[in-house]
């Protein structure tokens, strides 16, 4: 069953495309991830389905509401966690929460019942009488994503919510989303980091300049795109152009990356030898779905 669904969703900035024609659907329960560098319009994307910015065509279904009637009933079902802190400084933690469940109007006690629940699932109970700036940026990108919880959504929207973390930090986000999804929210989720959308969603799109390229599981893009080894080749100057002739001759898919060449769809009981002379050159690696991007754009996710 889908419970988010676009049509022909397009987002126009005067000349600029920022989303582009955007045909998605959702399933519950899913971790559902948009993967696409800085500028690819992620963020416009969901601006949209949370019902933040209007389109400037298409339509946006969610659980069956159509947003354009049905906003308000939209919004009772999403919890958003923006890319952008905007906490209240002024406020502890607590207060933030509190304040921000009068905007769905929940009565005082519940929302104070609520508040200490969900501080507890994303270990922030000690932290409820701390004011903002006592906060890591780890415990503001979890309290963040607290309250985006606190009507109980049944779909929680994230804009990456990891980005500027330490390793530690982002681990305990991530762990927290897979605990989130083990009680059946289904997230949707912006990233520009590919390890977490391998680590947390069950689908991801591939977005670049407002499209999406591509979508599917994970492993499925990796095995589709990239096979499931890749050889990194640094060929010298001198051998370069053998080296690609050999390529093309033996009929392999490579991209060239700088003083690189990437050869996907490699298997394991594939020769590198014969490609440069030295086999310090041939680097092996499992693909990554770095790989799937950059087969379908010829650039780099991290530009
Ligand atoms: N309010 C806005 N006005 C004009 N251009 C915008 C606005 N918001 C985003 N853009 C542009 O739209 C494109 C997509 O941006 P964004 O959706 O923020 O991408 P992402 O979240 O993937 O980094 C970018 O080129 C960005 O500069
Ligand atoms: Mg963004």
């Amino acid at each position: 069953m889908f419970i988010i669904k676009t049509r022909n969703l397009t987002k126009k900035f005067k000349d600029l495309l920022a989303v582009d024609d955007v045909n998605l659907e959702v399933e519950k329960g899913e971790c559902f991830g948009l993967l696409g560098p800085n500028g690819a319009g992620k963020t416009s994307l969901i601006r949209m389905i949370t019902a933040v910015s209007p389109p400037t065509r298409g339509d946006i279904q969610v659980l069956g509401n159509d947003l354009k009637t049905h906003a308000r009933q939209a919004k009772a079902i999403l919890g958003v966690v923006p890319q952008l802190d905007n906490l209240d400084p002024d406020l502890t933690v607590l207060q933030n929460l509190m304040t921000f469940a009068r905007y769905f109007d929940i009565p005082k006690h519940e929302a104070h019942r609520r508040s200490m629940e969900i501080l507890n699932l994303l270990e922030l109970s000690n932290k409820r009488n701390s004011r903002i700036k006592e906060l890591s940026g780890g415990m503001k990108r979890r309290l963040l994503i607290a309250r985006g919880l606190i009507n109980l959504p049944q779909i929680v929207v994230l804009d990456e919510p990891t980005i500027g973390l330490d390793p530690q930090g982002k681990y305990l986000v991530w762990d927290k989303l897979a605990e989130l999804k083990s009680q059946g929210v289904t997230q949707l989720l912006c990233t520009q980091n590919m390890e977490e959308a391998t680590v947390l969603c069950d689908r991801v799109a591939i977005m670049h300049q407002g499209k999406i390229l591509s979508l599917g599981t994970p492993q499925g893009l990796i095995a589709q795109y990239a096979g499931s080894e890749v050889w990194e080749i640094e060929p010298t100057a001198e051998e370069r152009d053998k080296t690609v002739k050999e390529l093309e001759s033996r009929g392999l898919g490579f991209e060239e990356v700088g003083s690189k060449i990437h050869v996907f769809q490699v298997e394991g009981s594939q020769v590198s030898r014969g490609l440069v002379e030295s086999p310090e050159r041939v680097r092996r690696r499992p693909a990554t779905l770095e790989d799937v991007f950059f087969r379908l754009t010829g650039r780099s996710l991290a530009e």
